[in-house]
């Protein structure tokens, strides 16, 4: 027998039923409501407690004690359940509202069971509510539907992401991380992981690319001119096999200083513009200092690292932003690429990849940021849209929802949500979900490490989860400062006081 929880009150509707009770139940608890021969199951979405004597017109405490000495603690709890839908008839949405008055019950664990039971399904937790009903989401809508992983620093982002990569490991996934801090280099209990170098050939790099990293913009189409014959040219140079072993970028200045010295023609002609070339070959040569370690003529093609049953992790804890961003759009776009020709023409031996991959992007606000118009918000929006189509599916991971691209957030319809206390993302990720009403927003501020409301199509139904602790927890701790300035000044105290005694032991006198 389900236990009663309370009764309906007031004008109930198809989506939405307040009810009144004695005891407190839990936010993100399940009810059912029972009424014209259907079982509706619905969500505990807010709870207020409150006593009508204590109201808000009082202003003395004292005459609060006097009533609590009255009343004892008698109090209403009233609160507001989100109807989910039919549990016998697949979750519809019911045709008429409950009566008023009707007995709300808790639902069963059986019924529970079930609606969290998906086959390749992927095990986030179980229920804050329940703790003995796991909470399994659909693999296969996660992975065509893509998914957000958002929460303030320190929720519990990094390690929901490890918990979700080890679950597809257990399915053979291909999971590739892009590893902002380094963080990910852990012991995955499905599946190994595989540390790849952030390295690129610059043959399989866009001219646009190459104007990025150079910091050459649009708007200077000189620099641009020259830059991207100089481009062609090594890239050909490259590919006759002429040269190994060279630096790509070399070979470029090399052209470039040729026609700036006069001592080629470019294109034919006399160049003029030799102040534009040696503009050009400035920032070639900033990026040579920069970026050189990321530029590999002899690096194969990245996309055919990638393992099955791994995660790959490309670890960009080591190079700055526009670097990590180069190497994640070049990525993506080679990833789209291939896979569309693979799904056209899978025989075809130009294929680095010939399966789906699931990309992790951490600090997506930096690589799809709302206001500025990168190559890699581009590509990340791309995936966004069409990577279900080619077998490939996005986690997008950011402190900063209202910072990212909102195009890419709001294609990321499967959601996992930790503790969200500024109003700005809670707004911001609200309008990317449909499924995120006002009052769970407001539950937002008040969940713990790693509790985290989940949406999307990858559960039937929204969920209040306590995430499982990864048993590999080395991301993100605070550092003990205290701790490390109290021991590295025992260190300094007890190396002046070796090299004291050392002083005397030779004989040494103050
Ligand atoms: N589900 C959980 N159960 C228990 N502890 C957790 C859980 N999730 C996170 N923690 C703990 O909280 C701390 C922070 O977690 P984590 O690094 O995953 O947060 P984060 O949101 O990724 O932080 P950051 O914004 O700094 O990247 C870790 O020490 C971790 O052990
Ligand atoms: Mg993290």
């Amino acid at each position: 027998m389900n236990k009663i929880i309370g009764r309906s009150i007031g004008e109930t509707s198809l989506t939405k039923i307040d009810f009144v009770s004695k005891e407190m139940p839990k936010v993100g608890e399940y009810v059912s409501i029972e009424y014209d021969e259907k079982k509706i199951l619905g969500m505990i979405e807010s709870l207020i407690r409150g006593n009508v004597a204590i109201n808000k017109d009082i202003f003395d405490p004292k005459t609060i004690t006097k009533i609590k000495n009255l009343e004892g603690n008698d109090y209403y709890i009233k609160g507001s359940v989100k109807v989910l839908g039919d549990i016998e008839d697949n979750l519809k949405i019911p045709k008429t509202p409950a009566p008023p008055g009707s007995l709300i019950k808790t639902a069963s664990s059986d019924d529970l069971k079930k609606l969290f039971q998906t086959p390749k399904s992927l095990k986030l937790g179980t229920l804050i509510s329940q703790d003995d009903i796991e909470v399994k989401v659909d693999l296969e809508k996660m992975f065509s539907r893509h998914l957000a992983i958002l929460a303030m620093t320190g929720a519990g982002k990094s390690n929901t992401v490890s918990v979700v990569v080890d679950e597809i490991l257990s399915y053979s996934g291909c999971v590739v991380i892009f590893d902002m801090h380094s963080e990910y280099n852990i012991n995955f209990k499905n599946g190994e992981s595989k540390i790849i170098k952030p390295e690129i050939n610059p043959i399989y790099m866009t001219l646009s690319e190459i104007k990025q990293l150079a910091h050459i913009s649009s708007s200077a189409y000189i620099q641009e001119r020259y830059l991207n014959e100089a481009y062609r040219l090594a890239k050909d140079e490259l590919k006759e096999g002429s040269t190994k072993n060279q630096n790509f970028i070399k070979m470029m200045k090399n052209y470039l200083n040729s026609w700036e010295s006069g001592e080629k023609l470019f294109r034919g002609k006399e160049v003029k513009e030799t102040k534009q070339i040696v503009d050009v070959l400035n920032k070639l040569g900033d990026l040579n200092a920069r970026y050189s370690s990321i530029l590999n003529i002899s690096a194969g093609n990245i996309l055919s690292h990638f393992e099955l049953g791994k995660a790959n992790i490309i670890d960009l804890g080591s190079v700055d932003e526009t670097a990590a961003e180069i190497i994640v759009s070049h990525i993506l776009r080679n990833a789209l690429k291939n896979n569309k020709e693979w799904l056209k023409n899978p025989e075809s031996e130009k294929l680095s990849l010939t399966h789906p991959v699931f990309f992790v992007l951490e600090e997506a606000h930096i690589l799809a940021p709302k206001n500025r118009n990168t190559n890699c918000k581009l590509w990340i929006s791309r995936i966004a849209r069409e990577g279900r189509k080619f077998g490939l599916g996005l986690c997008l991971v950011s402190q900063s929802p209202k910072s990212i691209d909102p195009d890419s957030l709001s294609q990321a319809n499967n959601m996992i949500i930790l503790r969200l206390v500024e109003p700005k993302d809670q707004h911001h990720v609200q309008s990317a979900s449909e499924s995120l009403s006002d009052d769970l927003v407001k539950q937002l501020p008040s969940l713990n490490i790693g509790e985290a409301i989940i949406l999307g199509l990858m559960s039937k139904i929204p969920a209040l989860v306590k995430i499982s602790e990864h048993e590999n927890k080395k991301f993100g701790q605070d550092l003990n400062v205290i701790d490390l300035w109290q021991k590295k000044k025992e260190e300094q105290k007890q190396k002046i006081k070796d090299q004291n005694d050392e002083f005397l032991s030779l004989g040494g006198d103050y």
